[in-house]
């Protein structure tokens, strides 16, 4: 008898560690998706492809700069100075679109 109910307790012990495991886990998903949801408020559909290349080539070292907080010519300086990884095309692109936007 006193075996049966401890073999009952224990089950009892490892279900409801089992189910608060896993309300922790049910939160974090929750918590990750909630998240998603304030980064997509970046509108990536109606985006125009030259935003897009510039947050593909310009965000993935440190956060996006914002156009406003450059020159014209400073533009033209940091786009040649960071972009060595773009083509001379796509640093048009994005010097072009920093500029229309700043
Ligand atoms: C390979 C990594 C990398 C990429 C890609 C990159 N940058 Fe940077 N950028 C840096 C580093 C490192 C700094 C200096 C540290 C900092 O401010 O975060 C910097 C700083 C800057 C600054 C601040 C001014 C300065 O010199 O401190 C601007 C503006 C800038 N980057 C623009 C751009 C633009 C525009 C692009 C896309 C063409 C770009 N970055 C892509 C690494 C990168």
């Amino acid at each position: 008898m006193h075996y049966l109910l401890h073999g009952l307790f224990g089950f009892t012990m490892l279900y409801k560690a089992i189910l608060s495991t896993s309300i922790i886990f049910m939160t974090l998903l929750l918590a990750t998706q909630l998240g998603c949801e304030t980064v997509g408020l970046v509108d990536y559909a109606n985006m125009t492809p030259e935003e897009k290349l510039y947050r593909a080539k310009c965000g993935s070292c440190h956060k996006l700069r914002d156009p406003k907080s450059e020159t014209d010519e400073d533009w033209v300086t940091y786009v040649h100075e960071y972009g060595e990884k773009c083509t001379e095309q796509q640093k048009a692109i994005i010097i072009a679109y920093l500029q229309a936007n700043n």
